[in-house]
């Protein structure tokens, strides 16, 4: 039986969309750590990425339009860390565009989700949420 993520109430950063985009990532990291297990890990590679495109394009930029909406004080480092988000994606993109072996590459993507799961959507995700509460949406 291989380890899945989980989510949590400790997880919400107050806005439901937001979370609801969280969970899809953990479903995805779920999915390419089944993947490994099963040793069908080629077959996974193009959902992921898809995956991936949709999550660059949809929930990073409305993550950011929130925190500015909401005024959030640490949005340019914020920022930065999605651009790095960002640049890690399109160097998956290229590896794989270019034929570099499948397994090598999801490898690469499952220590990747795993440590943005924790590191960013634990950690940092977390501060915008101590300093702006539950969105009500009023401001
Ligand atoms: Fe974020």
């Amino acid at each position: 039986m291989s380890i899945h993520f989980e989510w949590t109430h400790e997880l919400s950063v107050g806005e439901a969309t937001i979370d609801e985009q969280h969970q899809r990532l953990l479903a995805q990291l779920n999915a390419v750590i089944d993947a490994m297990a099963l040793g069908s890990g080629s077959e996974k590679i193009p959902e992921a990425l898809a995956f991936f495109e949709r999550y660059v394009n949809e929930h990073l930029a409305y993550e950011e339009a929130y925190m500015l909406r909401r005024g959030y004080r640490e949005i340019e480092e914020h920022k930065v860390q999605h651009q790095a988000f960002r640049d890690t994606y399109a160097d998956f993109k290229q590896k794989f565009d270019s034929g570099l072996t499948p397994d090598k590459i999801l490898i690469d993507m499952e220590v990747f989700l795993g440590e943005w799961w924790l590191e960013h959507i634990g950690h940092e995700d977390k501060k915008y949420y101590l300093e702006l509460g539950v969105d009500t949406g009023k401001g």
